[in-house]
């Protein structure tokens, strides 16, 4: 194939990616750029396969590389619960950083298989690109395994302060820049095995004081990192179609982590920095001994039934829960009795960016019913009930008042202005961040005790007779 088609063909796939991120930006049409996106990925890789026809050997190397790399892909994705999502993705992005510093490797060792020079004699551009795409990969890696690590509980999600943390940081930048000057200066491949193990380390050193509820926008940074690794490595190989993709994957993933800092509250540099997050942690919730007002779903009932106005307010429980398909049921039943619904979408409910517009688009809870937080906060005022189902964290006025809070500065739902607040959850557990909910104690909350999609039917049952 030639040079020219290649890039034209680079072109229509980096375009049907646009279109991908543009589809995906609402869930009415995610699917339709799901499509996108996967026709994108088909054109580009058959063209990089047409323009450097590999050997019948390579060929089969290839093949076996795409079997086990994408069964495996496929098998994890179909079983993987929703609610596992974020740490799949922080495990997917570590993988992306780690062929990131492979392919550098890689380069490094057999830069004419790259086209990038002889052996001791590699174009210094091309050692500049290695280097970068090298040290983003395994800052991306250690990173994402941390991430990984903390989202999947298999390490404390407290933050992690070490001493003089800072410093260690700017220490360890320091030396990525002087080791990088290093081995494009001498090209000694010690420089870049030491600038890849500086990396790894700034990786862990990045992500382990990040805590509580300031995960989400680390995951989405790291996602930002893994594509501006993926064009890194686009340069080295000289391929348009990873340049474009990196770029986009890159961009977009720091456009989200920018709406997520506004959202959190928090500075954007402070974030890519790795300089903030809980560093005072809230005390875990669960040992409370004060009293709370319980109720009963036929009670929940009565209240809703005779309520003008209802705000639902999901959270990470009721996709724990599993609870949309019968929260959609409750809502039918309710505006059937003349109640208005809506629902109050918080930007980090959940465990991943759009994690309850996926889960309510599911059970098909019409678009136009359900709120972002600054269009929707207003009207917890003049709310009858809010009714919170599987969230905490993104209604808990310790974000507003309490300086000392894991939370505090992070905008919240004001469910509290709502005459009655109805509470679906277990027990008296707290949330993500571990800081204890004051709002469980107030005299105009109601807690239902139980799984939300158990609660939720024998509402749906009482709303029935
Ligand atoms: P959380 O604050 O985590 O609260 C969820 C609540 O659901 C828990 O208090 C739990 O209480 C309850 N729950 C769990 N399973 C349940 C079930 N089967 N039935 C009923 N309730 C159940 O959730 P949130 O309000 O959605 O806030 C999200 C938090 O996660 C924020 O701190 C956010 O920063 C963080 N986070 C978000 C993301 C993204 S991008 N969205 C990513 C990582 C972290 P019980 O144990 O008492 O039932």
């Amino acid at each position: 194939m030639s040079a020219n088609i290649a890039a034209l063909l680079y072109l229509v796939a980096g375009v049907l990616f646009i279109f991908a991120l543009r589809g995906l930006s609402s869930p009415a049409t995610s699917r339709e750029g799901n499509r996108y996106g996967m026709i994108g990925m088909a054109i580009a890789v058959a063209t990089t396969l047409l323009t450097h026809f590999p050997s019948f050997g390579g060929l089969l190397m290839i093949v076996i590389g795409v079997a086990i790399g994408g069964g495996a892909g496929a098998f994890i994705a179909q079983r993987v619960p929703m609610t596992k999502m974020p740490e799949l993705v922080a495990g997917f992005h570590a993988l992306v950083g780690l062929a990131a510093v492979l392919v550098a490797a890689g380069a490094f060792f057999a830069p004419r298989a790259f086209g990038i020079g002889d052996a001791n004699e590699i174009h210094a551009g091309s050692l500049v690109e290695m280097s970068l795409g090298a040290a983003i990969g395994a800052i991306t890696f250690t990173g994402s395994i941390i991430a990984f690590l903390k989202l999947s509980e298999r390490m404390t999600g407290k933050p992690i302060l070490l001493p003089e943390r800072h410093t260690i940081n700017i220490m360890l930048g320091v030396a990525l820049l002087a080791l990088t000057a290093l081995f494009v200066g001498t090209q000694s491949g010690v420089w870049l095995f030491l600038l890849i193990f500086a990396s790894f380390a700034l990786g862990v050193t990045l992500i382990i004081p990040i805590g509580g509820a300031d995960m989400p926008v680390v995951v989405s940074m790291l996602n930002s990192y893994s594509g501006w690794a993926a064009a890194g490595i686009g340069f080295t190989l000289g391929n348009l179609a990873l340049i474009i993709t990196g770029a986009l994957v890159g961009s977009s993933g720091a456009i989200l982590s920018y709406i997520m800092c506004k959202g959190m509250n928090r500075s954007f540099i402070s974030v890519i920095l790795g300089g903030f997050g809980g560093e005072v942690a809230g005390p875990a919730g669960g040992k409370e001994t004060r009293n709370v007002k319980q109720g009963s779903a036929e009670d929940a009932a009565y209240i809703m039934q005779n309520a003008g106005k209802i705000i639902i307010v999901p959270g990470y429980g009721m996709a724990v829960a599993q609870a949309q398909h019968a929260l959609r049921e409750m809502a039918d039943m309710l505006k059937e009795e003349g109640v208005d619904i809506k629902y109050a979408i918080h930007p980090v409910a959940g465990r991943m960016p759009g994690h309850m517009n996926v889960l309510l688009a599911e059970a098909n809870v019409p678009y136009d019913e359900v709120f972002e937080l600054e269009d929707i906060n207003s009207e917890f005022g003049q709310a009858d009930v809010a009714f919170v189902i599987g969230a905490n964290d993104v209604t808990n006025p310790a974000a507003k008042t309490d300086k000392t809070s894991a939370i505090y500065g992070m905008p919240i739902l004001d469910v509290e202005k709502a005459k009655t607040v109805l509470f679906l959850k277990r027990g008296m557990g707290s949330g993500y961040a571990g800081v204890e909910n004051e709002l469980f104690f107030r005299p105009n909350t109601m807690m239902l005790f139980g799984d939300a999609k158990k609660t939720v039917e024998s509402i749906v049952k009482s709303l029935a007779h």
